[in-house]
């Protein structure tokens, strides 16, 4: 997890990586930190929380070498102690990693053995212990650090700096990592965001291969210790920094954008639809894959595939991905959905489909990730960068163009796109002030509550998953989300007086027996909200949204993402960074 940064070469390595590491921060917030060398001295500065609640003015010295990292905690308690740069015994090597060392404990064992002292909870510091014993064994640094990687198990994308060299050693295996070629300077990063602007060429460090990056820039093979081409490649220079504009946070902003990008989305190319419709169509053994929202939306692809393609896909959870490994073929289509692209589960899943000649398309919202590079075929979500670390605008972008992909599989393209266009201006419709201003009203009635339950049937299941997803990343409310058929099963037993129950009652063939498991939850007290295009008497508070058919899924999570934004600011909570959380999550 977590996001790297480095810089060397001529100019203020501190400011930029300060600067870099606030763009990086949507992958983990915990906490923070830089190490530089002054003089002949590594110095190391860390911090808990968000870099900007902090003064990094605090930092003084002005360096041209410098590294940084932005932590989401895997192993180890949010500390100063955890937080990265970590260093050796002599305070000589600090180290910044993303991933997990999953050896990293018998590593630790045996070093500590050896004299090595451990101040941290982190699989990390076993990094630059190793290196400090390597180089004991008159190694150079670059074989030190070579045999270090080789003994490493699991995933990683490291920055490495000593006190006396001018350069950073860095490698990659299994995570992303780049570095950013310019006039003057090397920039390297977990991600092409950190140096946008500042260069357009780049240097993608592959898996199993590490770098010396000073004044020149040198690849090897990790295993074999043998030098590599250096292959440069030209990447857009204008990846937009979002702004708020005139909203206080960017979560209330992306949900207020949906129209416009249903719009973009009604506005796609018919021949790009088409085409990748077909493809879908004549595929065989196909599989939906993803996590969090984006898993909602694939499994919304397979209520959507069964009702106009008429066709059976499977779904996985990404993490589960690999339960069903041994179906996918060479015939298979893996159908990947991703905000960001860089989500490690999906990565996997995606390189063990690869390795099987399966085909891979991407719906993905960031047109330069990871999983862009590795696709056969990707189509890319109109909805422009997301920052908030709820998905809104992306998750309703993917359902829209899966319902486009679906409709076009059996020629129903055009009819599609205008059912689009009237559900986009039922989207407008819900975020006019005075249904905002109902929505905040029931944020306020709401906002004590320990347990909140979300159903819906067919197309509207993977919404009760969704809305309860949203209410609980952000409010810290407890919310499950069920088929309506399932609650009864077990979890009624946990209704009681006035329990608030979402009930997605949408205008289709689910609607009575929604409407009965909502008189259900209501005979045991439970305290019935109704989003729905009819009030109903088992209604206690209704939600009116537009009738819109099959595509009430995006219709009906619109009032719910708003729910959630005005629960976490009736609780005081930052709806933008919820606690634990990261936007984009590049671990197992
Ligand atoms: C994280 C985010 C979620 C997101 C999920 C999948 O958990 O907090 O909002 O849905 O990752 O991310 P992806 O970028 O693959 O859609």
């Amino acid at each position: 997890m977590c996001g790297i940064v480095g810089f060397v070469g001529k100019g203020d390595a501190k400011k930029f990586v300060i600067e870099a590491l606030k763009k990086l921060e949507y992958r983990g917030y915990d906490s923070w930190g830089i190490s530089f060398v002054e003089g002949n001295n590594l110095r190391v500065f860390k911090e808990t929380g968000k870099i900007s609640e902090i003064f990094p003015e605090k930092i003084q010295a002005k360096t041209r070498l410098a590294i940084g990292h932005t932590r989401w905690a895997t192993h180890g308690g949010v500390t100063k102690l955890n937080a990265h740069p970590h260093t050796d015994c002599k305070q000589n090597i600090a180290v910044v990693h993303n991933g997990i060392i999953n050896n990293f404990e018998s590593l630790k064992t045996d070093l500590e053995k050896k004299g090595h002292k451990f101040i941290s909870e982190t699989d990390t510091e076993v990094i630059p212990h190793l290196v400090e014993e390597n180089l004991n064994k008159n190694n150079s640094l670059l074989e030190a650090f070579q045999i270090t990687l080789n003994k490493l198990q699991g995933d990683f994308a490291i920055c490495l700096i000593v006190s006396k060299e001018n350069k950073i050693y860095v490698a990659a295996s299994g995570c992303p990592l780049a570095i950013g070629i310019g006039k003057d300077a090397k920039y390297i990063s977990s991600d092409l965001l950190a140096f946008a602007g500042f260069t357009s060429e780049v240097v993608f460090v592959r898996d199993g291969t590490m770098a010396e990056v000073g004044e020149n820039l040198k690849i090897y093979d990790i295993k074999t210790g043998n030098e590599k081409k250096v292959v440069f490649q030209k990447i857009p220079t204008q990846i937009h920094q979002a702004e708020r504009g005139n909203f206080k946070h960017f979560l209330f902003k992306e949900i207020n954008e949906q129209p416009k990008t249903l719009e973009k989305i009604v506005a796609m190319d018919q021949k790009e639809i088409e085409t990748n419709a077909a493809l879908i169509r004549n595929s065989f053994g196909t599989f939906f894959t993803a996590c969090g929202t984006a898993y909602h939306a694939a499994l919304s692809a397979e209520y959507l595939f069964a009702r106009f393609a008429k066709m059976h896909v499977n779904t996985a959870i990404a993490s589960e991905f690999p339960a069903f490994e041994n179906f996918i073929t060479d015939k298979t289509l893996l159908f990947a959905i991703s905000q960001s692209g860089e989500t490690a589960d999906v990565i996997e899943a995606v390189k063990t489909a690869r390795a099987k000649k399966a085909k891979v398309f991407s719906l993905l919202n960031n047109p330069d990730s990871t999983l862009g590079r590795l696709s056969d075929v990707v189509m890319i979500t109109p909805a422009g960068r997301e920052i908030a670390v709820l998905s809104t605008k992306a998750f309703t972008s993917q359902l829209g163009i899966l319902y486009l992909l679906s409709c076009a599989t059996a020629g129903g393209l055009d009819k599609a796109k205008k059912n689009l266009k009237d559900a986009s201006k039922s989207v407008s419709e819900i975020l006019k002030s005075s249904n905002i201003d109902q929505i905040k009203k029931l944020a306020q009635k709401l906002k004590n509550s320990k347990n909140l339950f979300t159903i819906g049937r067919g197309f509207n299941f993977p919404t009760a998953l969704e809305a309860a997803l949203k209410i609980k990343e952000v409010s810290y409310i407890h919310a499950e989300g069920f088929a309506g058929g399932e609650l009864k099963h077990g979890t009624i037993a946990l209704i009681e007086k006035d329990v608030p129950c979402i009930v997605f009652a949408a205008n289709d063939e689910t609607k009575d027996a929604i409407l009965s498991n909502a008189q259900e939850i209501k005979a045991r007290g439970g305290y019935i909200i109704g989003v729905s295009p009819k009030n109903h008497p088992v209604f206690d508070y209704w939600l009116k949204v537009a009738d819109v058919s099959d595509l009430s899924p995006i219709v009906n999570i619109v009032p719910i993402q708003v729910l959630a934004y005005f629960l976490a600011l009736e609780k005081g909570l930052d709806p933008d960074k919820p606690r634990n959380l990261a936007k984009s999550v590049t671990v197992k």
